[in-house]
């Protein structure tokens, strides 16, 4: 599909609930702003092009970038070794440690440099991949239960039938076809390490909130599969919505904010079967999607899909069922509220939760958690 350059006409009203004005045009632009700050009053209207000059994307290159990149705690590498290791290492590598990589926050901030490079693509849906990305690292992650402890990012099981099959799943082969790029470059990150750094750095890239992040998850196999109904089905509303949830371990704060993410992205009838976006600036995160939820009006979509809402005044945009009832729940709208007024309240506490999700069911040997630079750092 071309890149959308939709520009609405409607006169762009102050909004109730902003810190900062609510904008009405669509605006496809990647790595708009500075991370952690308010929302930017003026989206921007064209993409910015993907500079590789930050990029220290160098293969197996073991030279030493300062890249600036933060890490949370002591030390400086985190001995790492995967399941898949031995036979995927390559001849640089191995040699560096006698056969065992040790990567270090450099190496991990070369792969997220390489995911940057590749999320901007003029020709897919909205001008980038960043969204689906997103949403990989999410669904990978969402199927965990704490009274089982199974599911969770740890074992890419994504990978196989009958998972990556599962009806929630389906496009998301975009986003791991994406990827096996990276993986081919890199071949000593796992994939459950590399589908949830992706999924940071398409935050991070698409204006969001830094996410610390750490590596040690494992690849696992078939067997490993979660059965199908682990994720939200988005015809239902808050009771169903709770019971997804809790099974995670997230209360409802939480899953208000994590639903934030639907700022970005679109809703597809050959995957889901809904259709269109839900802001008009699907390649940035903001705090628009609180505010459109609570200060548009929204209706019943006429039509032949399934039930979905769209806005009256455009009806250019979407939400789902799952996405009204945080609206029509007291205790979700309190953060819809919350959230709605102030930006930087949103990102600090999706950066928490999000952050949370890439790690369930993780058994984690270190603490320390990395902060990647930016490409517009
Ligand atoms: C609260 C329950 C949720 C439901 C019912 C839900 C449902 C959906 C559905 C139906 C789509 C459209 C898929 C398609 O047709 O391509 C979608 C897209 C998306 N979801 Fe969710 N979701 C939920 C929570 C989340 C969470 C927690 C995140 C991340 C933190 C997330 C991130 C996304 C993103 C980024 C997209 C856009 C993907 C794209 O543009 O390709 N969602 N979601």
């Amino acid at each position: 599909m071309a890149s959308m350059a939709r520009v609405l006409t409607r006169a762009s009203k102050q909004a109730s609930f902003t810190s900062t004005p609510l904008c009405r045009n669509f605006t496809t632009a990647t790595r708009a702003r500075p991370t952690t700050s308010i929302a930017a009053p003026i989206r921007q209207t064209g993409r910015r092009g993907y500079a590789s000059g930050g990029s220290a994307g160098g293969g197996s290159s073991k030279i030493a970038i300062p890249l600036g990149l933060g890490l949370i705690g002591a030390g400086g590498y985190y001995a790492y070794t995967n399941d898949l290791l031995p036979a995927a290492l390559s001849g640089a590598q191995a040699s560096k440690t006698g056969g065992v990589l040790t990567p270090t926050k450099d190496d991990f901030q070369k792969v997220y440099n390489d995911v940057a490079e590749l999320l901007e693509n003029n020709d897919y849906d909205d001008g980038s991949y960043g969204p689906v990305v997103v949403r990989l690292g999410w669904h990978a992650s969402g199927t965990y239960d704490k009274d089982t402890k199974t599911g969770g990012s740890n074992g890419a099981t994504m990978r196989f039938a009958p998972e990556s099959e599962h009806g929630a799943n389906a496009g998301l082969k975009t986003a791991r076809d994406l990827l096996e790029g990276i993986k081919k470059k890199h071949p000593w990150i796992s994939y459950s390490d590399l589908w949830t750094l992706a999924a940071v750095a398409a935050i991070q890239e698409m204006g969001g909130p830094k996410i610390p992040w750490r590596p040690g998850r494992k690849d696992g196999d078939v067997s490993a599969c979660t059965p199908d109904g682990r994720l939200p089905d988005a015809t239902k509303e808050q009771k169903h919505l709770r019971a997804i949830f809790y099974r995670m371990g997230f209360n409802d704060q939480e899953i208000v904010a994590l639903s934030g993410a639907h700022a970005l992205g679109r809703c597809h009838t050959d995957r889901s079967g809904f259709d269109g976006p839900w802001t008009f600036s699907p390649t940035m995160l903001t705090n628009d999607y609180y505010k459109l939820l609570l200060e548009e009006k929204w209706a019943w979509k006429k039509w032949n899909g399934p039930k979905q809402f769209e806005d009256v005044s455009t009806k250019s945009l979407m939400m789902l069922p799952t996405d009204m009832a945080l609206v029509k729940d007291k205790e979700f709208r309190k953060h819809v509220e919350r959230y709605a007024k102030d930006n930087d309240l949103f990102f600090r506490e999706f950066a928490d939760a999000f952050g949370r999700l890439l790690e369930l069911g993780v058994p984690f040997e270190k603490e320390e958690k990395f902060v990647f630079k930016s490409t517009t750092d």
